[in-house]
């Protein structure tokens, strides 16, 4: 799976581990495995890569804090709603759903924020 490289190097670091774990999450799912560790594993990382990103972005009072947090909001519960979820159901959500969202938000809101973190040095 590709995604797009950013402005700025520790967000791309992130997204780059979330991807490889993602692919062994769906490598699992294509060979019908229990899930249940990876699952938990993938939503722990997700968290971490939005903590992340919220965290600078309030350290330097990013313009666009709430809407970024609201996509990632949106996103968390849904895959708190994925625990005990059967395999196919699984597959379709992340091919159909979580890997074209994911794309998109590196495309647009990450992009920006990206931006706005190399142009004030964020550290
Ligand atoms: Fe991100
Ligand atoms: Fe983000």
């Amino acid at each position: 799976m590709q995604i797009k490289m950013l402005n700025y190097e520790p967000m791309n670091e992130v997204h780059l581990n979330e991807v490889k774990l993602l692919e062994k999450l769906l490598k699992e799912l294509d060979e019908n495995k229990d899930v249940t560790n990876t699952l938990e594993e993938f939503i722990k990382d997700v968290k971490e890569h939005f903590a992340f990103e919220e965290g600078l972005m309030k350290k330097y009072d990013f313009f666009a804090y709430f809407p970024h947090k609201m996509e990632h909001d949106k996103i968390i519960n849904e895959l708190y709603n994925l625990r005990g979820k059967e395999n196919e159901y699984l597959k379709k959500y992340f091919k159909e759903h979580f890997i074209p969202w994911l794309d998109n938000h590196i495309l647009t809101i990450d992009t920006v924020t990206a931006g706005f973190f190399n142009m004030v040095g964020a550290k």
